[in-house]
């Protein structure tokens, strides 16, 4: 793993209500302990891991146009704008940054207009329905990605 290895935590709206907001879907983490366990995972491994929330659109387009060339990875859970924002979706293939999309809820046990992704088809994978381990497993997943992309430049 390359020790400049940099990766994105982003959380979309609502999500700063983790561990308050309906814990039978969510849990009972708060979005503070979720980012702080991944950032003792980042400390383990040697990668630095950025975390950031919004509740806007804006907020989360506007930070993930400063991560071009700045980010190896991206984890995010979109949030409710998993089923709505195009505006997302082309923010992420504009800075042609590889990322997991993740959800803590199995999206797909629930109604169906939470079944259509804006982002499953040009993620590098899906996370959904492991609460907040699924973080961790993509924190994994990111590390192996970046691990053989290394090994191959
Ligand atoms: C969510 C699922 C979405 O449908 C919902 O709008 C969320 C959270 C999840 O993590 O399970 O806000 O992305």
């Amino acid at each position: 793993m390359p020790k400049s290895a940099r990766i994105l935590l982003l959380n979309g709206p609502n999500l700063n209500m983790l561990g308050v907001r309906e814990p039978t879907h969510y849990g009972s983490l708060s979005l503070a302990a979720i980012e702080q366990n991944l950032q003792d995972l980042a400390q383990k491994c040697g990668v630095n891991l950025d975390c950031f929330q919004a509740n806007s659109e804006e907020k989360l387009i506007e930070k993930i146009h400063r991560s071009f060339q700045q980010v190896d990875f991206i984890i995010i859970n979109p949030a409710a704008y998993t089923h709505t924002s195009v505006a997302l979706r082309d923010a992420l293939l504009s800075v042609a940054i590889p990322f997991v999309e993740v959800h803590l809820s199995n999206v797909h046990k629930r109604e169906a207009f939470r079944h259509h992704s804006y982002f499953s088809d040009v993620a590098e994978g899906v996370m959904c329905g492991f609460g907040a381990k699924g973080y961790e497993y993509a924190f994994d997943f990111a590390l192996q990605y970046l691990a053989k992309k290394a090994e191959n430049v």
